[in-house]
């Protein structure tokens, strides 16, 4: 009884934190039970806390009476008090030395939750029982994976073997996205991680920077995420870097036209070959790449391989309440998406019309970015005797 009254606390708290973050004044909160797609066989909702009301928020909340394998707020409370302070101390002295942490932080949870669930499986080097999803092409750019393995050491100074891979990944990215001037959201933490990692799957799953709308629409649906948590999502792509590799085929040689992709902004397109001038290794179609070539993988493009320039995502203005997520909205309609796949959003009504919301109302946005985030790092989590608590979490506990 006394666990439910400080969780309600610890929740309306929550809540109220969230919505002075967003400003958001007219809409009202409704409770209800269960994570979603928790993989100790609580299915996902097939609703999205969305479709009631435009007004509404829904938040999924622990029910006090649930067997202890489901996600709980401040699940570390006495096995761990601190952890939660550790991570959110760790990232805010990494991300003042070093900004680039935190879009780092936020791909990589979107890499991890996106193949089989936020189970720390992309973090996992390769042994001789196991192949790394770092290996597969989309993952071979991410980064970060240092800052959650030092965090980790952290906290197993102060509690060995209690607090999982799984859930350092979420909380420092939801301090990231703070960090980075997004919003704030509640989480529930308990995951667990995983035992094994999916290289075929993340290669076959996670859409490429040249997927068309059909394809990144396919790919979210499938995971629960509608048009609107999925455009929202994407509001991520207004901090960071990318690579010219991933979108020079639309400044040279667009689906093997030898011409710029017409979607593109001309005067955008001519800033954009200063910043990546031709290269001879441009991806086209032939190697595999381009909108008219299968967008199931990123074709062997890394950032290993082709042009290695890079664009700043937040065209030098990142941080702060307008440049996160607005901004990018804003390029979008104006035709200066640096990837297809960033265009594809305006290709289409269902999405296109999320696009033009969220690059008028930056609150808006943030409520939305904040659900879905929430969402995503919930999804298909494993609790209670599934998976295990690694103590690096780069390598699976040896067996006993
Ligand atoms: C169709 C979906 C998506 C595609 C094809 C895609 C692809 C990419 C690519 C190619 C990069 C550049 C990486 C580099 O050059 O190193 C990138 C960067 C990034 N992506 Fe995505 N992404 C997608 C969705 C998302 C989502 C849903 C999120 C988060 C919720 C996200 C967060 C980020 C962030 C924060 C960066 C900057 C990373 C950094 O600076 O280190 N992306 N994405």
């Amino acid at each position: 009884m006394m666990r439910f009254i400080v969780t309600c606390l610890v929740i309306a708290l929550s809540v109220y934190v969230a919505y002075h973050g967003l400003e958001y004044d007219h809409g009202f909160i409704r409770l209800t039970k269960r994570s979603p797609g928790n993989r100790t066989g609580v299915k996902a909702p097939e609703k999205s806390p969305f479709d009631d009301n435009d007004n509404l928020i829904s938040l999924y909340m622990e029910d006090s009476d649930q067997s202890s394998y489901s996600l709980h707020y401040d699940f570390y409370q006495d096995s761990c008090p601190t952890a939660e302070r550790i991570i959110t101390k760790g990232i805010r002295e990494l991300y003042a030395a070093k900004p680039s942490v935190a879009p780092s932080l936020i791909r990589l949870l979107f890499h991890d939750c996106f193949i089989e669930g936020c189970d720390a499986s992309v973090l996992l080097d390769a042994d001789e029982s196991l192949t790394s999803e770092k290996e597969a092409s989309p993952n071979q750019s991410l980064k970060g994976f240092d800052v959650i393995e030092s965090i980790k050491s952290e906290l197993e100074k102060v509690c060995p073997g209690v607090v999982s891979c799984a859930d350092v990944l979420v909380l420092a990215a939801r301090e990231a996205v703070l960090m980075a001037g997004g919003p704030f959201y509640p989480l529930e933490t308990g995951r667990r991680d995983s035992v094994v990692a999916f290289k075929e799957i993340a290669e076959r799953e996670l859409p490429s920077p040249q997927a068309s709308i059909s394809v990144i629409l396919a790919r979210f649906g499938t995971r629960g995420f509608n048009e609107r948590e999925t455009v929202s999502l994407f509001g991520a792509h207004s901090i960071g870097i990318t690579h010219c590799t991933f979108f020079e085929d639309r400044l040279y040689n667009f689906s093997g036209t030898g011409k710029p992709d017409p979607e593109l902004d001309t005067g955008f397109q001519q800033e954009l070959k200063t910043k990546c001038p031709y290269s001879a290794s441009a991806p086209s179609p032939g190697t595999g790449v381009g909108p008219s070539m299968p967008a199931s993988d990123y074709g062997g493009v890394s950032s290993a391989g082709g042009n290695d320039g890079v664009v700043d995502l937040s065209y030098n203005n990142e941080g702060g309440e307008e440049n996160f997520g607005t901004r990018y909205y804003r390029r979008l309609m104006q035709k200066k998406g640096l990837m297809y796949a960033d265009q594809q959003l305006t290709g289409r009504e269902e999405t296109e019309m999320w696009v033009r919301a969220y690059a008028s109302d930056t609150q808006l946005f943030r409520r939305d970015f904040a659900m879905s985030m929430m969402k995503l790092s919930n999804y298909h989590v494993l609790t209670g005797p599934l998976g295990q608590v690694r103590t690096t979490c780069s390598k699976v506990l040896p067996k006993i």
